[in-house]
């Protein structure tokens, strides 16, 4: 069968990879039409809005190359069928959260979006197709995408396929910067022709030793191994910040002295309430079944100790703002600074917040929460719980949602900073004490708030790994 040049790109999944993702290459390669594909009807709707405030994900920079491509080259359509038939590359972008029901539950990776995926590509493909995984997946996964795609109806072998590994290593907040000036791309295959024409998408604006080719389920390691290692070194910061409160060591000062150490580097060791997010603990659990899978249980085990420092550094967290809190918070009025998993996102996904929160509202405590991206919705959606506004020094546990600090820390017996917004660490702390109930606590969970000029105001003060 002859091949046509790449000129249609079609993605399935229009989440928080799929919509900048596609939106870059079509800033990036004018000559191609990319569209964006989704089952869910509203979201697609939100991305063809004309109100960009109303895009279904909050990401900097994002807004921009959207005006500047979509409905030029960008398109967002639920028309799967057709877009599919139309593509000459595929990429699959759907989650793929961790199991929760069956063998693997609590582990291993759902995969009945991606398999979907696959089985409509394979129905609606015509001639050459080039399917590309770049959602994360289970190592060896490409073995049973080309098992259902070569499973088509269509005995004319009228349709082929080649399936490539390119996982995304894009973080949320600075997604459009890590896109555009990736630390590298990787792709992974066995088809060279293939593998040549994603590599010359990318070769528009990415420089060719950044581009890294490997075998196919090296790359889908990869991408497992990469983020179990970034969770790993935010779990070895956290458990050493616990270390320097007890003996008086500060952790900001270790992390001057070991990240000045080329072979460790700066970066990525600020300690906090533990990592969230959709990936990290999904990926690392899938690492852990994998490897269970194969019998290596000492690799398993390894692994398992990131996700348990991980969950414990949310306990001592919890439990020291109820100890210093005269050891109840029930009735007590606690404001919540930042309820997304980190700053410059509106995703509250395995968010530390979620866990803290919970377990001060298990206390008792009412919590006036307030997120500069994160809507009301969204935290019922993270809490369980709706939203009750109760008078004040109710005994019954509750949560609202505040559209500003002030407002959070009116009649609040301590405030605790659970995420690093930039707009935290020029909050105004005078402002906020005047509102407080005294004695006044502070609780920086990301070392972002200036503690010394808090404890001069008055305010009695507790910042990570000091
Ligand atoms: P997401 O939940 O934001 O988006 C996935 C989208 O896929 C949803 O909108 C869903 O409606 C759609 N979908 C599911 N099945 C579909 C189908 N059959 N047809 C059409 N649409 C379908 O997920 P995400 O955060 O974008 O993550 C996607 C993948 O990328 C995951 O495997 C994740 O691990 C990986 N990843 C995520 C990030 C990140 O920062 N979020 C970064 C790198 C890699
Ligand atoms: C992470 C990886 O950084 C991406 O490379 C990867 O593509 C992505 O997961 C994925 O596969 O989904 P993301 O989860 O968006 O990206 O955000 P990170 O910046 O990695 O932060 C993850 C969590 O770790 C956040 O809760 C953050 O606050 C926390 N963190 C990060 C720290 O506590 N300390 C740090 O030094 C860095």
């Amino acid at each position: 069968m002859s091949r046509n040049h790449v000129r249609n790109i079609c993605c399935i999944g229009a989440g928080y990879v799929g919509g900048p993702t596609m939106a870059v290459f079509a800033d990036e390669c004018p000559d191609l039409n990319v569209t964006v594909l989704d089952i869910n009807p509203e979201k697609i709707s939100l991305w063809n809005s004309n109100d960009l405030s109303e895009l279904p994900i909050f990401e900097p920079g994002l807004d921009k190359v959207i005006l500047r491509c979509r409905n030029i080259n960008l398109f967002f359509s639920t028309d799967i069928e057709a877009n599919i038939a139309n593509a000459d590359m595929i990429f699959i972008s759907v989650n793929t959260p961790t199991k929760t029901r069956g063998i693997g539950a609590g582990k291993a990776l759902d995969l009945k979006w991606v398999e979907s995926c696959a089985r409509q590509i394979a129905k609606f493909a015509t001639g050459h197709t080039i399917v590309v995984e770049k959602s994360t997946l289970p190592v060896r996964t490409a073995e049973v995408m080309k098992t259902i795609l070569n499973s088509s109806n269509d005995h004319s072998k009228s349709k082929t396929f080649s399936v490539l590994s390119n996982p995304e290593f894009l973080a949320e907040g600075c997604a459009i910067n890590d896109l555009k000036n990736p630390d590298r791309v990787l792709i992974g295959g066995e088809d060279e022709l293939a593998i040549n024409e994603l590599a010359n998408i990318y070769l528009n604006w990415v420089p060719s030793s950044k581009i890294l080719r490997t075998n196919i389920w090296s790359s889908e390691l990869s991408k497992l191994t990469a983020n179990a290692f970034l969770a790993q070194r935010i779990s070895s910061i956290n458990s050493i910040s616990a270390l320097c409160e007890k003996c008086g060591a500060n952790i900001e000062e270790v992390v001057d002295a070991i990240g000045s150490d080329t072979r460790i580097g700066n970066q990525f060791l600020n300690s906090g309430p533990g990592f969230g997010g959709s990936c990290f603990q999904k990926d690392i659990l899938n690492l852990i079944y994998i490897a269970s899978n194969y019998g290596l249980d000492d690799v398993a085990n390894y692994w398992q100790e990131v996700l348990n420092l991980n969950n414990w550094q949310k306990e001592r967290i919890s439990k020291l703002i109820v100890q210093n809190l005269f050891g109840t918070v029930t009735g007590k009025r606690i404001a919540i600074l930042g309820f997304a998993f980190k700053a410059n996102t509106n995703d509250t996904r395995e968010s530390p917040a979620i866990q803290v929160c919970e377990n001060l509202l298990e206390e008792g405590a009412n919590l006036a929460i307030y997120d500069p991206k994160v809507s009301q919705e969204s935290i019922e959606l993270a809490l369980g719980v709706k939203e009750t506004s109760v008078d004040e020094f109710s005994e019954l546990s509750s949560w609202v949602k505040c559209n500003s600090d002030v407002e959070a820390c009116i009649g609040a017996d301590a405030i605790v900073v659970l995420t690093n917004w930039e707009q935290f660490t020029n909050i105004s702390l005078n402002k906020l004490y005047e509102k407080m109930r005294k004695p006044a606590w502070l609780f920086d969970t990301r070392a972002c708030i200036d503690i010394d000029t808090a404890k001069k105001i008055g305010f009695n003060t507790w910042r990570i790994g000091i």
